[in-house]
């Protein structure tokens, strides 16, 4: 059947086959994942704390200090680590250096290709100029297969490129559905808890988020992370969206060259660097992206409408926040802006999400609007609320010191948010002697300031 008789949606339908087709399968298979994969030191019997053995592993360092920090502080001995991402992001490019990197310090590592050939990576790893010893490639879609190697070889790090490519033996369902994807993950876990081998599983997504992929398995995974980006930026996000054994919403920033990926250590000074002094439009936001701090350049242009409804474009922001501060700026502040067309506009290919950017960009939309420049060596922080008013936000000191950093002069924050204390965050932040930090207690005050 092409259509679904339930909800009439076209080639939604997917074959999946009953696990217990006859009884001998299911329970070889039951027999199969007890014996050999005990999770824990004492598989059925409750232990009691303190006869619980730590494990002695430390973490292992991938070699991108940008990497580690997004997983935590290196990588967990056992962890399954999921990274995602569109296809061609560079998901392989990024795990075969940290393959070369890890067979280098640490130990042999397995690299399992169900995309390519074992002469295709080789060809990449060439050109990523990795030499490579001790690291072993294996083209194969089994599961069974790529279970051996590990048992034989006992590698530090295993990889698996791609979770769609994999089929297990025992379920006829084609790769990449649902059925084979989830069970894959969940045997190549046992895998790495029975064995203490990390794994990095490569899971391809689509804008969609149709097929059958990292979504599905974020529940299994011990680590989530996802590589972003335009692929037409040379900029790569590393995003981490869940972690057993850190912070998430850690950010690691790369750059996509000829010879693979190269780290980039201080993402606001890069973004910042091709900035137009004295543009229109423009606003200095900062965006906490994990622990770190990132500023970033938000533009804004607004032009009066041609055809009487007025659109509103965003790239990197959130369509419905901008139409929130388009609302608060046109009744609370008076800016006429409702028959005007608003596109808004992210440096850098970054999504931001956080609400402390609001006042930048609202900021940006009002100097687009009456064609006054914010000043270049001003940073805006502040959440808006629909009264107009600013609202605190967390981390003000960390935010504010990185833009003094950065060569900064001015910042303007809300004036709300003292502590139980009644002191205000900034009173011992450490900031330069001719950093100003202008406070604010609504938007319209804060555009007087920013745009007198
Ligand atoms: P790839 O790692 O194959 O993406 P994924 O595994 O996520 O599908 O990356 C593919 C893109 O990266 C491809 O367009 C070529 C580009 N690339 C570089 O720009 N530099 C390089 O050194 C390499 C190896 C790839
Ligand atoms: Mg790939």
């Amino acid at each position: 059947m092409g259509k679904c008789p339930d909800c009439g949606a076209w080639n939604t339908l997917e074959e999946v086959v009953e696990a217990s087709q006859s009884q001998n399968a299911t329970q070889q298979r039951r027999q199969a994942l007890l014996s050999h994969a005990p999770l824990t030191q004492g598989t059925n019997i409750p232990l009691v704390l303190p006869d619980i053995q730590p494990l002695s592993q430390p973490r292992i360092t991938v070699g991108y200090p940008e990497m580690d920090r997004v997983l935590g502080g290196g990588l967990v001995p056992g962890s399954v680590i999921l990274v995602g991402g569109e296809p061609g992001i560079g998901k392989s490019t990024l795990l075969l250096q940290v393959s070369g990197s890890i067979a280098q310090t640490t130990g042999p590592v397995l690299y399992v290709s169900g995309e390519e050939s074992v002469e295709q990576v080789k060809m990449r790893a060439e050109r990523l100029d990795i030499s490579g010893e001790r690291l072993y490639l294996l083209a194969s879609i089994e599961l069974d297969a790529i279970t051996e190697a590990v048992h034989r070889l006992k590698p530090s790090l295993l990889i698996v490129d791609s979770i769609q490519t994999l089929i297990a033996s025992h379920l006829t369902s084609a790769p990449g559905s649902i059925s084979q994807v989830r069970e894959c993950t969940l045997q190549l876990v046992q895998l790495a808890k029975s064995t203490h081998v990390p794994i990095f599983i490569i899971g391809h997504v689509t804008k969609e988020g149709t097929v059958a992929g990292p979504k599905a398995l974020e529940h299994i995974a011990d680590a989530v992370l996802y590589l972003e980006g335009e692929r037409y930026h040379s900029y790569r996000l590393l995003r981490g969206v869940k972690n057993r054994f850190g912070a998430t919403h850690e950010v690691g920033v790369f750059e996509m060259h000829g010879e693979g990926m190269v780290e980039v250590a201080n993402p606001s000074a890069v973004f910042l660097a091709d900035r137009e002094d004295g543009a229109t439009g423009s606003a200095i936001v900062v965006s906490m992206e994990g622990t770190r701090p990132l500023l970033v350049e938000v533009q804004a242009l607004v032009t009066p409408s041609n055809f009487g409804n007025a659109r509103c474009t965003t790239n990197g922001i959130e369509h419905n926040r901008l139409l929130m501060l388009l609302a608060v700026l046109t009744k609370r502040v008076g800016l006429a802006v409702g028959n005007h067309d608003v596109y808004a506009n992210v440096i850098g290919g970054f999504t931001l999400e956080e609400p402390s950017i609001d006042l930048g960009v609202a900021a940006a939309i009002a100097s687009s609007y009456r064609e006054k420049n914010i000043p270049s060596d001003m940073v805006l922080v502040g959440e808006v609320g629909l009264s107009g008013e600013l609202r605190a936000v967390s981390r003000l000191a960390m935010r504010v010191r990185e833009s003094a950093k950065l060569g900064f002069k001015r910042c303007i924050v809300p004036s709300a948010g003292k502590d139980s204390r009644g002191r205000g965050e900034l009173e011992d932040a450490g900031l330069p002697k001719d950093f100003k930090v202008l406070t604010a207690s609504s938007l319209a005050v804060a555009l007087e300031i920013a745009l007198h």
